[in-house]
């Protein structure tokens, strides 16, 4: 996950987790700009505001937990992604990162294309007005309901996935009169430096053709073969939270080569390149991720290079960043609950959310940042476990973290970068009602996702 390590097991409270710093923060009521969002600061009276609105005023508004959003910040770098890339690249923000109705539009504004992975995700997109033929359908086990509604409706590719895949979209396609845009994922090997779960460029694992043994190439050959399909590009994803570019390197190697070898064999020039998502972002200080124009710089220069060497004409490259655009963007607001502190150990600090809002914790081995919000405090340091409040000791959002000693019931208390994959991935465990995500720009804030409530989960429970 983030480049720190990862603590395991108790500690002692004086023995500090590696690689988080040496020592508390001088200053527990700053805030570092890595890990908020832009609009985030603390106001003279100590109270944190977001897109000018004081998360004491949210928080009696919308309840706690809940997601806020700065929808100024998710412009701005969806805008910087956008401007970095030029007229010469398209960026597909990735929705599983997060997508409702209200980001669709707001990607449309600032002129992005969107990857979606699910019937859901695609009914959500056209719901809120995204252009078919800006849409691009991934998955490694579309429905043949999902493919036939994105053939009919005109997504702009699918993404191929299997060979099993490249036949079924062919023969949907075609009984749909059609002629489908289409890219084929391969698995090009690379280790990508993350999370296993999340690194997806390895040969075993579900996703993709495996480059190796020539199998991306017989794909190629297939696609090229069937009449209702356009083989327009090759893709590449190599996996998530990743902040070392050589991953993306050896990946554009291999992309072009595969490229080469299809102008050799068939004499075609696929015009499209698409290298996935996967870019970093800062959980906690101690993460130093890159900026979208520097990223696009080192993929641009490498595609280039590649094709030059390759005397290819370079493609057109596309991106799919789904975190590195949403995750800085939010924050999750609690309650602070019970406090308790194990002596030698450490103070466990209970919220009103947990697990349910933010599995990634739990699931990854996350690492977050955690501040007090509601107010300052001169109170000393004290290491802490935030948790939630499900049955489960691994209910737990925030492994090491430093909070005033000072902290009680009733303070609220924020956890930076949650914009992606938290709300995406929140779940109903022990019937908890999911929080609701409330946009917050210029002084005015809107839910864009409502909370969940007990009269939610009845309509489903049928029975
Ligand atoms: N494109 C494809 C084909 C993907 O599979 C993904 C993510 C992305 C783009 C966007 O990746 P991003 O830029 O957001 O890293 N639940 C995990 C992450 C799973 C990522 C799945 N695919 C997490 O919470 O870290």
């Amino acid at each position: 996950m983030s480049r720190s390590a990862h603590p395991a097991g108790p500690r002692h409270a004086d023995v500090l987790p590696e690689g988080h710093p040496s020592a508390p923060p001088a200053d527990l009521n700053h805030l570092d700009r890595k890990v908020w969002a832009s609009t985030v600061t603390r106001t003279a009276d100590g109270v944190v505001t977001v897109g000018g609105v004081e998360v004491t005023r949210l928080a009696e508004e919308f309840g706690t937990p809940a997601y806020l959003l700065d929808e100024t910040d998710f412009r701005e770098r969806a805008r910087a992604w956008r401007t970095a890339f030029g007229a010469d690249a398209d960026v597909f923000y990735a929705g599983k990162a997060f997508l409702s109705r209200a980001v669709v539009r707001w990607l449309h504004d600032e002129g992005l294309n969107l990857d979606v992975c699910s019937g859901g995700e695609l009914t959500t997109a056209l719901s809120a007005g995204m252009p078919a033929d800006r849409i691009a359908f991934h998955g490694n086990n579309k429905s043949v309901e999902e493919i036939e509604t994105a053939v009919r409706v005109g997504v702009g590719r699918i993404v191929l996935d299997s060979f099993q895949e490249i036949v079924r979209v062919a023969h949907i396609a075609q009984s749909l009169g059609k002629r489908q845009r289409v890219q084929i994922r391969i698995t090009v090997g690379v280790e990508a430096h993350t999370h296993e779960f999340i690194a997806t460029a390895h040969e075993d694992q579900k996703f993709g053709i495996p480059l190796a043994g020539g199998q991306a190439a017989e794909a190629v050959r297939r696609a090229l073969q069937l009449d209702g399909l356009e083989l327009v590009g090759i893709h590449s994803h190599i996996g998530s939270q990743i902040f070392d570019m050589s991953g993306f390197e050896v990946a554009a190697h291999r992309v072009v080569g595969l490229l080469k070898d299809v102008r050799d064999e068939h004499g075609v020039e696929l015009p499209e390149i698409d290298l996935g998502g996967g870019l970093g972002i800062a959980y906690t200080s101690a993460d130093d991720p890159r900026e979208p124009h520097e990223i696009a710089k080192a993929l641009t220069e490498i595609v280039s290079r590649e094709c030059e060497r390759a005397k290819l004409r370079t493609p057109r490259i596309s991106v799919e960043p789904g975190r590195a655009i949403v995750g800085p963007t939010a924050f999750t607001l609690y309650e602070v609950g019970t406090i308790k502190p194990l002596d030698g150990l450490r103070t466990y600090v209970s919220v009103d959310g947990g697990m349910s809002d933010n599995i990634r914790t739990a699931l990854y081995d996350a690492e977050y940042s955690v501040a007090l919000v509601s107010r300052t405090s001169e109170a000393a340091p004290m290491l802490v476990r935030v948790v939630g409040k499900h049955c489960e000791s691994g209910d737990i959002v925030v492994k090491d973290a430093f909070l005033p000693a000072d902290l009680a019931p009733g303070d609220l208390i924020a956890v930076p970068a949650t914009g992606a994959y938290c709300r995406s991935m929140a779940s109903n465990y022990n019937h908890a009602l999911r929080p609701p995500v409330v946009a917050v720009r210029d002084g005015e804030a809107r839910v864009i996702v409502r909370r969940e409530t007990e009269e939610d989960l009845l309509r489903l429970d049928v029975g």
